[in-house]
């Protein structure tokens, strides 16, 4: 069994419920989230050309990220509910540093 088994994130859902998901070193956050068959619809497949892979970062991670690219802050400029911590998961690649990485989806019109 290799470490990349105990890497996780924990996403809370729409419902407001807390899931522990299994991570994997250089997936995007999103492609984790819709393999655990999550409620994201990330329609264009992580291309940053939908903005439906809306999340909020908790609070204790927004300053631990990376910042984002002016494509990705162009596409939050579509997106509802924008917030100071809002990111697109799929510009989110898991690596170790985000073990434990704590995001909430942000509603959607699923
Ligand atoms: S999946 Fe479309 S912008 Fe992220």
């Amino acid at each position: 069994m290799s470490a990349e088994q105990d890497y996780f994130i924990m996403v809370t859902d729409h419902e407001g419920v807390e899931h522990k998901l299994a991570a994997v070193e250089g997936w995007r956050v999103m492609e984790i989230i819709r393999d655990h068959g999550l409620a994201i619809k990330a329609e264009c497949g992580g291309a940053c050309a939908c903005a439906t892979c809306h999340v909020y970062v908790d609070d204790e991670w927004t300053g631990r990220l990376f910042e984002p690219r002016d494509e990705e802050l162009e596409r939050l400029d579509d997106a509802f509910e924008v917030e100071d911590s809002s990111r697109l998961s799929c510009q989110l690649l898991f690596n170790p540093e985000l073990n434990g990485l704590k995001l909430t989806l942000a509603p959607s019109d699923l």
